[in-house]
């Protein structure tokens, strides 16, 4: 649809890596999310949270903090789920 839930495809993803005023998305257990708004707030600071822009953040996340409930804390960032390249399409 135009709003709200998205298909993501693995290059979009890479794509939304927080850099040249592109937002920061990163993908957890299969959906997406916006990571952005958090940035700011993150108790690990901003440039730890980065390392997880525009690809899976959970592998560092469990690395870090496996107690931290991130479908919780992000559901008001969630973008939409994680597609295989060939069926994404906008
Ligand atoms: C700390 C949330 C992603 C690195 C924290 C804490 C929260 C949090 C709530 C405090 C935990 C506590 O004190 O028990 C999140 C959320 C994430 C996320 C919601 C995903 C959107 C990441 C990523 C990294 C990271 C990808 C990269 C390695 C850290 C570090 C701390 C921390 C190093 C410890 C800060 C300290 O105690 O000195 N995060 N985090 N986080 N986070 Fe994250």
């Amino acid at each position: 649809g135009v709003t709200g839930f998205q298909r993501v495809t693995p290059s979009q993803l890479k794509a939304m890596n927080g850099r040249k005023g592109r937002p920061a998305w990163s993908s957890y257990q299969g959906k997406v999310y916006n990571i952005s708004p958090y940035l700011p707030y993150h108790p690990g600071g901003e440039g730890e949270l980065r390392r997880a822009a525009g690809k899976d953040g959970a592998k560092l996340f469990m690395e870090v903090h496996p107690w931290v409930n991130w479908e919780n804390m992000m559901g008001e960032c969630l973008v939409g789920i994680l597609v295989s390249e060939e069926s994404g399409g906008g």
